[in-house]
């Protein structure tokens, strides 16, 4: 008899974003002509930059030849990529990676929820509350937790992240082997300084411990004091591994492009306390399960580098803090508690009540979807996420709607 993975029962029916969607389309469906605008899931709404658009047609001209055709590529990614990242990301900022730790893959969600297939199913793990639901819900499926009771997984430490916390987890009181961290933090859009982040990798180099970091909103970054890479951090190298995505940062929602670094000096234990590769275990889990990103899509992400790519890059990224600041302006204005959108594409924004109340009460009286802050945790309940990945006209609209639905 076939039998399934029962750790699959335990999660929530669905996948929160499919539940917004779900929902939206509903609403839509019952009212064809309200015109919805969609701050809810953080996708680009901006044009592919025109170097990486030039880049990809260039790639696919020489797909489209026998004689620069392309099969299968390196697992890893090609090095023109790996290369370009380690100059610019890393030694640009002084931080020690060589291309050779930098795996290429089609998205940080499927890295940061795979990553831990590598792991031991007994460790003991933590994760910010609120949290993206990635991190949660893949080590629910690896059967690493119990069930879910009152909002909460048993099995799972939960970093509070509140107001008091200025939304930054404070470190365990019980020790944990692997935590995840998010800055600038989706969903909240709070920063973490260089001191508190040292205090996490004093942490991971203490208890033997592992961190996995997301920094997919590095790019937000406005604040030059704030870390980009936690490998500013001394000691880092040895006890995290960096997820980075093009999805937010050149607008590669839809084609797919991102990056995970896993230095050669960072290790986990076997059953014995002998220490073993990450970077070997990767590496034998990518070449085995992925088979790399098209070559085209590889060339246009390596034009994000080029003078005209970078450039190009920031002028988009400007453009959505701008609808970041405008949002902020708008809620600080109605009297409402803020974090994020100063180094983030992201504002959490305080509900006065149940966040998935007013998720109805927005999209039903002002035609305007948000991310109610539930979905990410039982810290959430009171609050929710708009996202700045919108035209400035259609987040001024929004903001006019909003101030009119809650007045
Ligand atoms: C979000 O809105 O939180 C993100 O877009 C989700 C994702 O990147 O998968």
């Amino acid at each position: 008899m076939i039998k399934i993975n029962e750790h699959f029962l335990k999660l929530q029916t669905s996948y929160l974003f499919s539940t917004i969607a779900r929902r939206v389309n509903e609403f839509q469906q019952q009212h064809p002509d309200t015109e919805i605008i969609k701050m809810g899931i953080g996708d680009a709404t901006r044009a592919l930059p025109a170097a990486c658009v030039a880049a990809f047609h260039a790639a696919v001209d020489e797909m489209a030849a026998d004689a620069t055709f392309r099969g299968y590529g390196p697992e890893q990614g090609y090095p023109f990529l790996r290369e370009k990242i380690a100059e610019n990301d890393y030694h640009g900022r002084n931080v020690d990676i060589s291309p050779d730790e930098i795996f290429i893959s089609d998205g940080a969600k499927c890295d940061t929820g795979n990553f831990q297939e590598i792991l031991a199913t007994d460790i003991v793990f933590a994760v910010p509350d609120p949290v993206y639901p990635v991190y949660v819900d893949t080590n629910v499926m690896a059967g690493r937790t119990g069930s879910f009771e009152n909002g909460r997984y048993q099995n799972i430490v939960y970093l509070e992240c509140t107001k008091k916390t200025h939304f930054i987890p404070d470190l365990p009181e019980t020790p944990v082997d692997l935590i995840y961290l998010c800055f600038p933090n989706n969903p909240t859009g709070a920063t973490i300084s260089k001191a508190d982040l040292a205090k996490w990798v004093d942490y991971a180099r203490e208890n033997r411990a592992l961190i996995l970091f997301d920094a997919a909103y590095e790019a937000f970054i406005k604040d030059e004091t704030l870390p980009h890479s936690i490998y500013e951090i001394d000691g880092a190298r040895e006890v995290a591994v960096e997820f980075r995505s093009f999805s937010k940062t050149a607008g590669f929602t839809g084609t797919r492009c991102a990056f995970t670094v896993v230095p050669k000096d960072c290790n986990a234990y076997d059953s014995m306390g002998n220490r073993q590769s990450l970077h070997a275990l990767w590496n034998r889990r990518h070449s085995t399960k992925f088979n790399g990103v098209s070559y085209p899509v590889q060339r246009s992400a390596e034009a994000i580098y080029s003078h005209a790519g970078k450039q190009q890059v920031a002028e988009i990224i400007d453009y959505y803090m701008k609808n970041a600041a405008l949002i902020r302006r708008e809620m600080d204005a109605l009297g409402r508690d803020c974090v994020g959108g100063e180094n983030s594409p992201y504002i959490w924004i305080d509900a006065g009540g149940d966040s998935w109340s007013l998720f109805d009460s927005l999209l039903n009286n002002a035609g305007v979807v948000c991310t109610p802050g539930a979905g990410f945790g039982t810290c959430g309940n009171q609050y929710i996420r708009l996202s700045a990945f919108n035209s400035y006209e259609n987040v001024q609209n929004a903001m006019t709607r909003i101030k009119t639905a809650l007045k």
